[in-house]
């Protein structure tokens, strides 16, 4: 590793130890908080050693027309801020990242908002985020010689393992809780050849169980407690500064289930600002489903002190976590940019993906929840009209079929979670209809949709 660019620092009690040094639970010694990768380097160095600005944006943009892989990665081709492997020839990629800033003129409109936009992670090469911080951290594993990956996962993590991991020819452990992903994400655990064992416990016991297993075995542990992770998942930020032409959009909205996400985020907008890339960093806020919201209460209850788990329960099964391990990360990051944090329900998430489905975007239920805080917020008046709002979208529409399914078909929500939203849900509902083979009945069911 090349640890004379980068260390480890605990983010608890902030001691500083090298790569090599992590333990397989990437828990510190000291305290068993959490890590974050820190590139001492740019503070300390002067002049001409320091990162130029200037230059690092060129460099940037000139790799869009590159022929070679690690330039046509949206993550590698930052890599002079994610200086973590010894040999870039060890990064692992799937031309991951680049993904799509798209415009949502239609909802924008209907909130009185003039920029409002998606930033479509969903449209990664195995179809969520985690490709961004998978190719870093997986590469980490190789050049560690590991021949064994393992995660616990909602089923994106694990998919995007899974794939990198094949690429590789690592061998890769996924462990899931039984009956509670979807079966996209299950089905690419599979078909990427990894070893999949569904346990009858819920993420957070898949976590517990791993935790020992990486203790006693020499797995490399893959899940976002590992801080490369976090580095891959900082470059949507860079992405999404070089859209809005290095002047930032106002106001940033992620889905948190493990934490882990909004935590990367801010970090790569907080060194952007600190190497004079940025000027500012967006407002980050982080919107939970009712059901899984140990990071709204813990806020509420201690301004993100101390924090309670819960027992977690909604649809959007991706954050279907109720001790999730990133929570003071993410904590400090919505302090430091004035970020906001609440709770949607399962009506509200479900109403929000139609929404986005119907902008021809589309998404998974736990990126909807982005959507579903929008609009509080700006009921609330915490969004202003001329703000420019950017919703992190983390996983592709197809990831969930069921759940887009169940909607439309009107068998998703209880009556309870439809009392109050019939006329919304109306609008928002396209059954398939039966019709018969012929253009007569055809035409006539257009009829219906004028
Ligand atoms: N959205 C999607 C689609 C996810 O899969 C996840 C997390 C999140 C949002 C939340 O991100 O955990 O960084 O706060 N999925 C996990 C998994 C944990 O195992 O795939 P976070």
């Amino acid at each position: 590793m090349n640890d004379n660019l980068h260390q480890l620092r605990c983010f608890g009690c902030g001691d500083r130890i090298s790569g090599a040094e992590a333990r397989p639970n990437f828990r510190c010694a000291k305290c068993g908080d959490l890590f974050e990768v820190e590139y001492a380097g740019w503070s300390q160095r002067r002049g001409h050693d320091r990162p130029n600005p200037g230059a690092l944006k060129w460099l940037w943009r000139e790799r869009r027309s590159s022929a070679e892989a690690l330039d046509q990665s949206g993550v590698w081709r930052f890599r002079e801020l994610l200086p973590i492997l010894d040999n870039f020839g060890n990064a692992v990629t799937l031309r991951e990242g680049n993904t799509p800033l798209y415009s949502m003129p239609r909802i924008g409109r209907s909130l009185g908002l003039d920029q409002l936009f998606a930033k479509h992670q969903g449209m990664n090469p195995t179809g969520s985020f985690k490709d961004t911080g998978m190719t870093a951290a997986l590469s980490v594993a190789r050049e560690r010689n590991f021949e064994w990956v393992a995660c616990a996962s909602t089923g994106n993590t694990s998919a995007a393992m899974a794939a990198y991991a094949a690429r590789a020819g690592l061998r890769s452990l996924v462990l899931i809780p039984e009956g509670k992903i979807a079966w996209g994400k299950l089905a690419q655990a599979m078909d990427y050849g990894a070893v999949t064992c569904q346990l009858k416990t819920d993420f957070d016991g898949c976590v517990r169980v791993l935790t020992q297993i990486v203790q006693e075995a020499p797995i490399y542990l893959l899940n976002s407690v590992n801080p490369f992770r976090l580095e891959g998942q900082k470059t949507p930020a860079f992405e999404i500064a070089e859209a809005f032409d290095w002047a930032v959009p106002d106001h940033l909205i992620v889905p948190g289930g493990n934490l882990a996400n909004g935590a990367a985020l801010g970090k790569g907008f907080r060194e952007m600002q600190e190497l004079g890339l940025v000027a500012r960093v967006p407002r980050i806020s982080v919107i939970q489903a009712e059901g899984a919201n140990p990071l709204v209460r813990s806020m509420r209850q201690s301004q993100g002190e101390t924090m309670e788990p819960v027992d977690a329960n909604t649809r959007a099964t991706a954050i279907r976590i109720g001790n999730p391990a990133s929570w003071r990360k993410a904590a400090r990051v919505l302090q430091e940019t004035g970020g906001w944090c609440l709770d949607v329900t399962e009506t509200e998430i479900a109403m929000a993906k139609a929404e986005i489905g119907a902008e021809g975007l589309g998404c998974e239920p736990a990126s909807a929840v982005t959507l579903a805080g929008l609009k509080k917020l700006r009921a609330d008046g915490k969004v202003a009209p001329t703000d420019s709002v950017v919703l992190l979208l983390t996983g592709h529409t197809l990831k969930d079929a069921d759940y887009t399914i169940d909607f439309h078909r009107g068998t998703l929500l209880t009556d309870q979670e439809k009392a109050g939203h019939e006329s919304e849900l109306a609008r928002l509902q396209r059954n398939a209809i039966a019709v018969d083979a012929t253009p007569a009945a055809v035409l006539a069911a257009l009829k219906g949709h004028a």
